[in-house]
């Protein structure tokens, strides 16, 4: 097989992710902002490098990912391009970045032009349809966001669990199937309760990938350094510090990778309910 083949074998594809979710194969996903890190990302076979904009907060000090402009996510995004070969590149839409279909489809343009993004991701319920719609209409692979929605943190009144209550988890269940049918390729839960990622993932026929949504949705994410444990600060209730055992950060992300892939992490203790 020529070098060439090796990597297209290895590419990994909306289409193999599908074939992932259809096969009960956990889908595994990480943050990066960086060259050297996406690296040692892309040689763990990671399957999905998200650019976050929790940039905002890990790399660049702040208190919200509020601040983050489309040209610090370029950027950040251009750098990790150049570590990835074969996860597919997901990349955030900073806040305020898709407030009109014209703005979506110029910045998300600008993420697949200039920093080769193979899917960008965008926060927001029923109310983003119209974008998403568009999106999918010029071939921009979307992911949604529902759950725990940083960017509306102030909103919110916090980062807290979202959907405890039955009518809420009733209407995010109900959201995010009215987001798929727009035309989104995947849905990311962020600090949903177990049984109700359970329920969308079940419900629905894209990927599902959680951060803080329990063991059973298609594929896990969690923020690099939170696997690092070096955001001083920072330790949120559903990441592990890989780095601590594995001594070293290739084999802390290879630990992480591994536990998501045999289904270790999440625990119940790592989920809400
Ligand atoms: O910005 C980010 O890193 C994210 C993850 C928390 C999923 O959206």
């Amino acid at each position: 097989m020529s070098a060439q083949s090796e990597t297209s074998a290895k590419k990994i594809t909306l289409r193999k992710l599908q074939a992932r979710k259809q096969a009960g194969e956990k889908i595994v996903c990480l943050t990066a902002y960086d060259t050297s890190f996406a690296k040692l990302i892309d040689a763990a076979e990671v399957d999905i490098v998200l650019v976050g904009d929790s940039l905002g907060m890990v790399v660049q000090g702040l208190d919200t990912t509020l601040p983050v402009s489309v040209d610090d996510m370029l950027y950040h995004s251009q750098l990790v391009r150049r570590g990835v070969q074969h996860a597919l590149l997901m990349v955030d839409m900073p806040f305020l970045s898709y407030t009109t279909v014209a703005a979506a489809l110029e910045n998300a343009g600008r993420f697949m032009k200039r920093a080769g993004a193979e899917m960008v991701k965008l926060e927001g319920g029923e109310d983003q349809k119209d974008i998403v719609s568009a999106l999918r209409t010029h071939g921009i692979p979307v992911c949604a966001h529902l759950g725990l929605q940083p960017q509306r943190v102030h909103k919110l009144g916090g980062y807290r669990v979202q959907g405890r209550e039955a009518s809420a988890a009733e209407h995010m269940l109900h959201e995010a199937q009215v987001l798929q049918d727009a035309g989104a390729d995947m849905m990311l839960l962020e600090c949903v309760p177990a049984t109700l990622a359970k329920k969308i993932s079940e419900e629905l026929t894209i990927p599902v990938i959680g951060i803080g949504a329990g063991s059973d949705c298609d594929g896990q994410i969690l923020v690099l350094y939170d696997i690092l444990g070096i955001s001083p600060g920072r330790n949120p209730r559903f990441a592990h510090n890989f780095l601590s055992d594995a001594g070293s950060v290739a084999g802390a992300i290879q630990a992480y990778t591994d536990a998501v892939r045999t289904g270790h992490f999440p625990s119940p203790e790592q989920s809400f309910e």
